[in-house]
């Protein structure tokens, strides 16, 4: 079956640093399903030919050794273009014609990725929908909106409403890029295609989980929109939780979009509402030395640029145990990585000198930069009496797969194109991730927040939340990629 994806917001950024890339590199490896077609829609004047340029170029840029101009102009030949105005909904009447020519009598299935500014998106759906773009034939239609999906759970909640005046929800595919990563879907087949770890995966064996998103990269040319949004919007509400969700989640009934979401949307429903008044002892903020300077930043903006947050699951699995989420920018590493910190064997043995109490066990997800798991545990000093020392197991997804790791948007864009939701996040769950964010973000509004401390670029956030931790008697694994 044939296929075109239509890109509106086509000369920006993403387009040409994540979608063309991910495309090209689908079509090199076989995968791109035969006669795709992608359409770039924006305002700027380009031909054809102009806009395969561009891409080249770029494609060129950001695929290095892997980009191939062989391939390259065997693929060319699928780029279109044509203008359009996103405000103006004329122009997708004649989006209709123009795909209508392009396709042929044999149609294709028709996937409209959302790649503009997110102000636009509410118009761009309702446009679509006067000029018959979302109606199916014999043909699916889709749409591909990017994040953010909304600004707090009342917008979200608005472009849900708008998205479904025109599109069914099983049209509608809500980017979140982190579920594409394969670190994240494998920690979906560790937890459910293993026996060995779901017995102890429940507060009887676990201790405590810390989510960490760490950047080493600063706001940079983004300021004017950082801005606007901080860590929580930027990261928490989408990334951070998506992670919680898939360490928390039951197993699905089995693994299809429905089921899957489901379960993801059940840890959101048991999240604990955090009472008023308790905000600033479950957060802490910070913002990174140098922030007011970068460009676009107003010099008394409070926004914050790292965050952690403690939440609580209310249900049979995770009562008490705390889950502690953290990001920021202008860290010391990059790294994702999730740690399950086991509790500590109930008594002492083996009686080492040094310690009164043993270390537990920890088992280290490590999502980016390199994939794979690291399992501490104790083994004996040699020839050193009883003395204990933690030592650690690894699995580096490098070392057992030649292959590269494919870029998240390879996997999402193909899942769009073929149908399976699984990847993508459903109206109530972005809905319920704004309610879990949405108090956090008014009560430091109002005051009731945990000091805006300031941090060194290259640091684990501000000094205050290694106190934070250590309140509740633990300690956060401030490790840079324990895999490489
Ligand atoms: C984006 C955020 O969604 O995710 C950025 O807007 C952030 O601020 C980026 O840098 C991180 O993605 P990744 O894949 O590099 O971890």
């Amino acid at each position: 079956m044939a296929h075109t994806i239509a890109i509106l917001g086509a000369s920006g950024d993403l387009t040409s640093r994540k979608l063309i890339p991910a495309i090209f590199q689908l079509f090199q490896k076989g995968r791109l399903p035969p006669d795709t077609r992608v359409v770039g829609l924006a305002r700027t004047e380009f031909s054809d030919e102009e806009w395969r340029h561009s891409l080249e170029e770029s494609t060129r840029k950001y695929l290095g050794d892997a980009f191939s101009a062989e391939q390259w102009s065997s693929f060319a030949p699928c780029l279109h273009y044509t203008t359009l105005d996103i405000t103006a909904s004329d122009d997708f009447v004649r989006l209709a014609d123009f795909l209508n020519s392009l396709e042929g009598e044999t149609g294709a299935t028709r996937v409209f990725y959302l790649s503009t500014a997110p102000s636009l998106y509410a118009q761009a759906i309702q446009h679509l929908g006067v000029a018959g773009l979302a109606n199916e034939n014999e043909h699916p239609r889709r749409i591909v909106i990017e994040k953010p999906f909304g600004t707090d759970r009342h917008s979200a909640e608005r472009l849900n409403a708008v998205a479904h005046g025109v599109f069914d929800e099983d049209q509608i595919y809500r980017i979140d890029h982190y579920l594409g990563k394969e670190s994240v879907q494998n920690l979906l087949v560790l937890r459910f295609a293993n026996s060995i770890f779901e017995p102890l995966w429940n507060r009887n064996y676990i201790d405590h989980v810390q989510i960490t998103v760490a950047e080493e990269v600063a706001v940079g040319r983004r300021g004017g929109y950082y801005d606007t949004a901080g860590v929580l919007r930027d990261m928490f509400q989408n990334h951070l939780l998506q992670l919680m969700m898939i360490t928390a989640m039951e197993a699905p009934v089995r693994y299809e979009a429905k089921f899957v979401r489901d379960e993801k949307v059940k840890v959101l429903q048991a999240v604990r509402p955090v009472a008023p008044g308790t905000f600033a002892q479950s957060s802490q903020r910070g913002r990174y030395e140098g922030y007011l300077d970068e460009p676009g930043v107003p010099s008394d903006s409070r926004t914050a640029t790292f965050a952690a947050l403690k939440l609580h699951i209310d249900n049979w699995r995770w009562k008490e145990v705390p889950f502690y989420l953290r990001s920021g920018k202008a860290m010391s590493c990059r790294t994702t990585q999730i740690v399950i910190q086991f509790r500590r064997p109930p008594h002492v043995l083996f009686n080492n000198r040094t310690k009164q109490t043993m270390d537990a066990n920890q088992l280290v997800i490590q999502i980016q930069p390199a994939e794979g798991i690291q399992l501490h545990f104790q083994t004996k000093i040699p020839d050193a009496g009883m003395q204990l020392r933690t030592t650690d197991l690894d699995f580096r997804f490098a070392d057992q797969f030649s292959k590269s790791i494919p870029d998240a948007y390879q996997r999402l864009l193909l899942d769009a194109m073929t149908g399976d939701a699984s990847l993508f996040a459903r109206s109530d769950e972005v809905e319920l991730a704004w309610g879990v964010i949405d108090p956090f973000i008014h009560a430091w509004q109002a005051g009731d927040a945990p000091p805006l401390e300031s941090y060194p670029l290259g640091m684990w956030g501000p000094s205050g939340c290694t106190e934070w931790m250590a309140a509740d008697g633990r300690q956060w694994f401030d490790v840079c990629p324990v895999l490489h």
